[in-house]
């Protein structure tokens, strides 16, 4: 029991971080604390016979306290109990938070670490495959109460991840699904090569979890169409990964390449598409340790090309053509504002209604597993705060959780 405690506090203490070299750490481990724990015991003696020990022993409580995290939980411990061996769960379990030390470039580099003997038997161990949300925000998150009836219930089989301001705190409260979610994060300005910069660090701090298998990029003002369960088999049965990957001959499409970008992206290559993607584990893993494309896209698109349209949507489309769906799963609506809108169209409490919500979850056909279905869109966007009364009262009948 006690053993189990303190491989538990080790593990919080490096953040559980599968990294080379925590093991060497953990052998020499035992002898450190044992000779911590014969000098502990000596040291209590001592106090005991002084007149002082009354005064101490009261404060004992605040000596625990201030001592180092790794050296409390071995108080009272049986010291000559041998550690068991570790087993593949040191591997497999997820980091205990999603706060860390990691700078972007090594938090990369430890991300793009991949089992490769994955395709025969599958995972030598129970994995429940899990769908990381990932929500690239400002900070507030103003629709979170429905989010939190969306994933309620479903605990195991999602993740969330989100990316603020890097000054923003969130404040969820423990019995939140966001609770200590936020990842360190850094400024994003929109349409620049900071924004991809913001989802490969999403999509880089949820691969460290090895049990998300499926990855969405969502925003503060996304909703939920469905129930979970519809979303989850959504993307688990689908052969494709929802990256809208196009090839558009306009002056926002190809207008937008640069010929610097050669050989690494040629013209034919270059793909345009909505920035809010699905990705499977391949493909995250793939946008995360890329260092061929990265480079050109820092460089050559510059304002008048905006990297979160075409940056993942070429490389994918160069890398894994095959797995894309070329659409994405987000509905959003560009018809508002004129047909060279910058912005998608926002809606507000008195814009929604049952007939609304039913339009945009069955108002299109797509094409799904090469077949044709109404099922299109599996979130949708942009919402504003004053939409979250009206969405929750309509969630149990129209969206089907709540
Ligand atoms: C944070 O939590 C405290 C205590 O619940 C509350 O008073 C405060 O308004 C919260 N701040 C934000 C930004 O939500
Ligand atoms: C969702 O799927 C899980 C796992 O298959 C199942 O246990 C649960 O009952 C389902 N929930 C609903 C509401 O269908
Ligand atoms: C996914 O496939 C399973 C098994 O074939 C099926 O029961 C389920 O309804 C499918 N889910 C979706 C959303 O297509
Ligand atoms: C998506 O487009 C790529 C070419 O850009 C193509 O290879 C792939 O088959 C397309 N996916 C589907 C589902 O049609
Ligand atoms: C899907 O629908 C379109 C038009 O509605 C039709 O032309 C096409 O053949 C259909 N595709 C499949 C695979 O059924």
């Amino acid at each position: 029991m006690a053993m189990a405690m303190r491989v538990e506090s080790v593990e919080e203490a490096k953040q559980a971080a599968i990294l080379p070299g925590a093991q060497e750490q953990r052998r020499t481990f035992p002898a450190g604390m044992l000779k911590l724990f014969l000098g502990l015991m000596l040291f209590g003696v001592v106090m005991g016979l002084s007149a002082f020990g009354v005064f101490l022993a009261r404060h004992a409580g605040e000596v625990a306290a201030a001592a180092p995290a790794l050296f409390r939980p071995c108080l009272g411990a049986a010291a000559a109990e041998p550690e068991p061996e570790e087993g593949l769960e040191r591997w497999t379990r997820p980091p205990a938070r999603a706060q860390h030390a990691m700078t972007d470039e090594e938090l990369l580099w430890l991300a793009s670490y991949a089992p490769r003997a994955r395709a025969g038997s599958g995972y030598p161990f129970r994995r429940v495959p899990k769908v990381a949300f990932m929500f690239l925000t400002h900070g507030p998150l103003p629709l979170a109460p429905l989010w939190e009836r969306f994933f309620r219930g479903n605990e195991g089989r999602y993740s969330i991840y989100v990316h603020t301001m890097p000054l923003y705190r969130a404040n969820f409260t423990a019995d939140s699904v966001f609770y200590r979610r936020q990842i360190p994060s850094q400024d994003v300005q929109w349409g620049q090569m900071t924004m991809c910069d913001a989802e490969r660090r999403l999509l880089a701090n949820a691969l460290l979890d090895i049990s998300n298998e499926w990855f969405v990029l969502v925003s503060e003002s996304c909703i939920p169409l469905f129930d979970f369960n519809t979303t989850y088999g959504y993307f688990q049965n689908s052969s494709h990964s929802f990256v809208m990957s196009i090839d558009d001959p306009g002056r926002d499409g190809r207008g937008r390449y640069n010929l610097n970008m050669a050989p690494e992206v040629e013209l034919e290559q270059w793909r345009k598409g909505w920035q809010w993607f699905e990705a499977d584990r391949d493909l995250a893993v793939a946008i995360v340790e890329d260092t061929v494309y990265y480079p050109k896209f820092k460089q050559f698109c510059r304002p008048g090309c905006y990297a979160d349209e075409h940056y993942i949507q070429t490389m994918l489309k160069i890398e894994a053509p095959h797995k894309l769906a070329n659409r994405t799963a987000t509905w959003v609506d560009w018809s508002r504002g004129g047909p060279n809108s910058a912005h998608p169209a926002t809606f507000g409490r008195g814009d929604i209604t049952e007939e609304f919500l039913k339009g945009i979850r069955g108002g299109e056909t797509c094409l799904y597993n090469g077949q044709n279905t109404t099922l299109c869109y599996l979130f949708a966007r942009k919402f504003a705060p004053s939409a979250l009364e009206p969405l929750l009262e309509l969630a149990p009948t129209v969206l089907g959780f709540g």
